[in-house]
């Protein structure tokens, strides 16, 4: 993308193409960065052929989905999230809620759904049939379903039988999420993820996506980072915040990017020879753009208020080992 300070710009993962045109509109009417990141989301939130993000993720182990958001306003450094919550499809407008409303930064679990509730959030029903099917097939293989019986009891003994083994019934494949950060026409920058975590996740896993400087981080002077992947790996190595730091330190968007990368390097995983993929978005200061992955094929989005469609550009290939 051209050099130069960008009057209107929204940056994302590759499954935010179907939200960017809605936050474009917002930042051409002279919209927030946080609203048009919000609307974003939220659109990739609804999308039910992702099963990474929203209505239609992958369930837990349990077959339950939960979500987790957060929300970074780069001016303010104000930051709200959520984690492992059900019922709710929209846990991006909860995250900004618990920005906007409280003194904490992060509600987990049956205290972020009572907060939902209390601020007259709508729940639905997360768990499509097609996603209730792949939980089915991997979970249960040929074998017995739950009954009809005692839910719990039903849950409890499936949970009981598939625990010695369970982290090799992680999902191989899906490490959905999706990144939305905006930059204003006033030059704020606002980041925003969402995700269902990590497919037959154990429940109450949080990856990084709620975790403010793992899977997101937003700060209006020098830039902001959020992070799809295996969220794990993102928490240990600060992710998110590592990017907007090296900026801070005068780095240019692309080698801080690299930088933040090649940090991952050094992680020891015993875990390693499942699917060690990380991918970051960014953008700098001035409303550049650019991305990384581990993986060659990953590609990001972005689009500005100048551009009809949002553009496809691939990411730069940091892979996991030295080449
Ligand atoms: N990056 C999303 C997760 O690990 O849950």
């Amino acid at each position: 993308m051209a050099r130069g300070a960008q009057v209107g710009v929204v940056v994302g993962s590759y499954n935010a193409r179907v939200g960017l045109p809605a936050a474009i509109e917002i930042l051409r009417a002279g919209g927030s960065a946080l609203d048009a990141v919000v609307a974003a989301v939220k659109l990739v939130e609804d999308d039910l052929t992702d099963h990474g993000v929203g209505t239609g993720g992958i369930p837990n182990l349990l077959g339950q989905v939960e979500l987790d958001a957060s929300i970074m306003d780069g001016t303010a450094l104000a930051a709200g999230a959520v984690g492992a919550v059900k019922h709710y499809p929209h846990p991006i407008e909860i995250a900004r809620k618990v920005m906007e409303v409280t003194p904490h930064v992060m509600l987990v679990g049956e205290g972020a759904e009572l907060f939902a509730r209390y601020h007259g959030f709508e729940p639905a029903n997360l768990l499509t049939e097609e996603a209730e099917r792949e939980w089915r097939r991997c979970i249960h293989g040929d074998g017995e379903a739950p009954g009809e019986g005692n839910a719990w009891e039903d849950q409890y003994n499936l949970y009981m039988r598939v625990v010695k083994d369970w982290t090799k019934l992680l999902h191989k494949e899906i490490f959905g999420t999706t990144n939305v950060i905006a930059r204003d026409r006033e030059g704020n920058i606002a980041c925003a993820v969402s995700t269902s975590g990590w497919g037959f996740k154990w429940p109450g896993r949080l990856g990084d996506s709620p975790i403010i400087g793992a899977g997101n981080y937003a700060d209006s002077r020098f830039g902001a980072a959020a992070c799809t992947g295996r969220g794990e790996m993102a928490i240990r190595a600060a992710s998110a915040h590592s990017v907007v730091m090296y900026l801070r330190q005068g780095m240019p968007l692309e080698e801080a990017l690299r930088t933040a990368m090649v940090d991952l390097r050094a992680l020891v995983d015993p875990f390693a020879e499942r699917d060690n993929v990380m991918n970051i978005v960014a953008m700098d200061r001035e409303g550049n753009v650019a991305a990384a992955s581990t993986s060659a094929a990953a590609r990001f989005v972005f689009q500005t208020t100048e551009m009809d469609d949002p553009e496809e550009r691939p990411r730069i290939h940091v892979p996991l080992r030295e080449e």
